[in-house]
């Protein structure tokens, strides 16, 4: 029935991955079958397996083998492949028959090369030396040369205390070096215990029946503590009793690690930087340039009773920014008024970012105050933010920051202050009238000059319209209105129309014209003068033609007979 032909391949994973996936053929009634099932070797051990290709409807002869490395024997349907030092990392074997379809029937044995850590050590990350209780360090386990990576555990332990057990993400089948790391923060009790880790290689059920273990070195835990050993009857005293000191600056400072009861030689200042010279139990420490941000000094005695007495000078390293400065957050150009707009203050490079204060300010107006939540010892960029409503008075005020270290007593005299360029503010908003409002009408004489003072602000200075009674002649000089002589044809009203970018108003004039008093005097007069003459010219006559002998006018005017006119007076007019 089957013309079979018989495969056993052994080779690197990559030349026959097609294989792999056509191993599923659903047509095939039966799998080849390897004893064991899975192969776990160490690397450059011997290694060998078994394959029975196929057990029932197996007609013909098992043909055909092929292998990369090893050698492979055949007995009937029964394969087995054997190989003296297992030094290939990507290896996997293969069993498979072709059937008459031309399906492959296949099946893989995952082999598993492993190799124990060649080495494992411990340290700490960025630290030598002692510790001090309560704060915080990394611990670093390094593994070295471990396959695969992906099977190892690494426990880190205190003495005999496991503090956490760490396994890798990395997939790779090769040996890698490997650093795993463990945040500790010891107290007094772990002084003097051993940190340590452990890396075992855990490979299932098929692997070593005990599974590969290395362990690191014995790393002692130094720990220091002060200020709480209640057996001490009197501590270490500095002076200065704090140290604040710019960045790159010399420093020193002058330690008693005891004064009475000092039996031993068990003292000593503990340092980071500097140098240190002593006179018994006075030491002295210097600095030329103070260039590590995490340093510290530590002056201590050793009881007789074994109690360890010690103070720390705590010291405060500064560096005034290097540059502060302002602008608006996604905002360039113009405001409007009464809205809102954030102004960003940035500050490079200062330290200790905690004991900086930024303030804003509106020309000499100072706007809020704030402060970093960062406790960062080492120099930082910080951007501080502050909400502002525009307001049409803060056009053309300059807004700035400043930025200043305060540092207390012990700190510079004059804390450093660094302050920003000034960023003009330019606020937009619609006319605004300026000066009292007007009255309703406005009466002006024929004759005067009418001034019309529509004066409004506005940023864009706004523009003025002016709509007038018809006819009307004017001369417009921005919001100012003037006619010089004006007539009862200007009488009406006048609006100005004021706009700019941002808004457009409207003003009423009323005018009202009225007659000048002048006239009625000129015409009063006139008419009295004009009575007068006539009065003296039919006065004249009268007595012209009294003279005469006619007595018309005095019928018409009826003057008694007696009274007579001078003539003098008659002749003169
Ligand atoms: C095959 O491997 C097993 C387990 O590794 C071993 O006990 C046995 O001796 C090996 N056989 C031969 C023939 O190498
Ligand atoms: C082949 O296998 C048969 C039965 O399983 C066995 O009797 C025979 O000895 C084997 N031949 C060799 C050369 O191992
Ligand atoms: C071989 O390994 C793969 C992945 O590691 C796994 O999914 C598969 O079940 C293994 N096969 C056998 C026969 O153990
Ligand atoms: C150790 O210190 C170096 C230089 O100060 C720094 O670059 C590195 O990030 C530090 N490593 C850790 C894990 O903190
Ligand atoms: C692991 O580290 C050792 C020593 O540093 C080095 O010789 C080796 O090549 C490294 N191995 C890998 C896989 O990087
Ligand atoms: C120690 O520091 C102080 C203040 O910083 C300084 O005035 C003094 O000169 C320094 N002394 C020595 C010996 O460097
Ligand atoms: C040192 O600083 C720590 C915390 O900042 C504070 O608790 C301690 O009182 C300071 N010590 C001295 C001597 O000023
Ligand atoms: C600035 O604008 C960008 C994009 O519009 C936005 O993602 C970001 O949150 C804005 N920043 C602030 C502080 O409003
Ligand atoms: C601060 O910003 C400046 C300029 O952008 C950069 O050179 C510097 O490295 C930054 N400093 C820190 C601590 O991030
Ligand atoms: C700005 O005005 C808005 C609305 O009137 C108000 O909610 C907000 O608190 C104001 N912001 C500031 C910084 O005054
Ligand atoms: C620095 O800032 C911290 C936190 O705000 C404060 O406790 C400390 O007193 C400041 N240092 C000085 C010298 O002012
Ligand atoms: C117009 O009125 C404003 C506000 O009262 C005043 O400041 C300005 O001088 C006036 N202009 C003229 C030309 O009178």
């Amino acid at each position: 029935m089957f013309c079979c032909c018989i495969f056993l391949a052994v080779s690197l994973l990559h030349s026959l991955c097609h294989f792999h996936v056509s191993g599923y053929d659903p047509s095939c009634t039966e799998f080849p079958v390897f004893t064991p099932s899975a192969l776990v070797v160490k690397y450059g051990d011997p290694a060998n397996v078994t394959c029975v290709v196929c057990q029932k409807d197996c007609s013909g002869d098992a043909s055909g083998l092929e292998h990369a490395m090893g050698k492979v024997t055949q007995n009937g349907t029964t394969m087995f492949w054997t190989v003296d030092r297992l030094t290939e990392w990507d290896i996997f074997v293969m069993c498979y028959y072709n059937t008459d379809a031309g399906d492959h029937c296949s099946s893989t044995v995952n082999i598993t090369i492993y190799q124990p850590p060649e080495s494992v050590s411990i340290s700490f990350v960025n630290h030598t030396g002692m510790m001090f209780e309560n704060q915080l360090y990394t611990l670093q386990c390094s593994v070295q040369n471990v396959a695969p990576v992906q099977s190892l555990t690494v426990t880190f332990y205190r003495g005999n205390t496991a503090l956490g057990h760490l396994q890798s993400n990395s997939e790779q089948k090769k040996p890698v070096n490997e650093t795993f790391t463990l945040n500790i923060t010891p107290s007094r009790e772990d002084d003097g215990a051993q940190y340590w880790c452990e890396t075992k290689l855990e490979l299932g059920p098929a692997g070593p029946q005990r599974p590969p273990v290395v362990t690191s070195e014995k790393l002692p835990a130094i720990v220091h503590w002060w200020f709480t050993d209640s057996s001490c009857t009197e501590f270490p005293v500095f002076t200065p009793s704090a140290l604040i000191v710019k960045y790159g600056d010399p420093a020193n400072a002058t330690c008693d690690a005891c004064q009475k009861d000092c039996s031993g030689d068990g003292f000593g200042l503990e340092h980071a930087v500097g140098k240190v010279t002593g006179h018994g139990t006075t030491m002295f420490w210097t600095v030329d340039r103070l260039t590590k941000w995490d340093t510290y000094l530590i002056c201590y005695y050793n009881t007789d009773a074994g109690d360890q007495c010690s103070s720390t000078v705590n010291i405060t390293i500064y560096q005034p920014p290097e540059s502060v400065s302002i602008s608006f957050v996604n905002h360039t150009g113009m405001m409007f008024e009464e809205q809102q707009y954030t102004l960003q203050c940035s500050v490079q490079n200062v330290a200790p970012v905690q004991n900086l204060t930024v303030t804003f300010y509106r020309g000499n107006t100072a706007l809020g105050h704030l402060q970093s939540n960062s406790e960062e010892k080492k120099p930082v960029n910080e951007t501080f933010t502050l909400n502002t409503n525009s307001s049409r008075e803060d056009d053309g005020a300059q807004y700035w920051c400043e930025a200043k270290l305060e540092l207390g007593p012990a700190g510079p005299q004059r804390p450093p202050v660094v302050t920003s360029e000034k960023l003009p503010a330019i606020v937009h908003y619609g006319p605004e009238l300026i000066g009292p409002p007007n009255p309703d009408v406005i009466t002006v004489t024929e004759g005067d000059t009418l001034h019309l003072n529509c004066s409004f602000v506005g940023n864009p200075s706004p523009s003025y319209t002016w709509t007038v009674p018809v006819n009307s002649s004017l001369s417009d000089n921005g919001g100012i209105l003037t006619i010089k002589s004006i007539g009862f044809e200007h009488e009406g009203q006048y609006i100005c129309t004021v706009s700019n970018t941002v808004g457009t108003v409207t003003k009423e004039f009323n005018i009202d014209v009225q007659a000048s008093p002048l006239i009625w005097i000129i015409a009063g007069v006139s008419a009295a003068v004009l009575f007068v003459i006539i009065l003296c010219v039919l006065c004249c006559r009268f007595y012209k033609q009294n003279r005469k002998g006619s007595y018309n006018l005095k019928d018409v005017l009826r003057f008694p007979k007696h009274t007579a006119l001078p003539l003098q007076n008659c002749e003169n007019v």
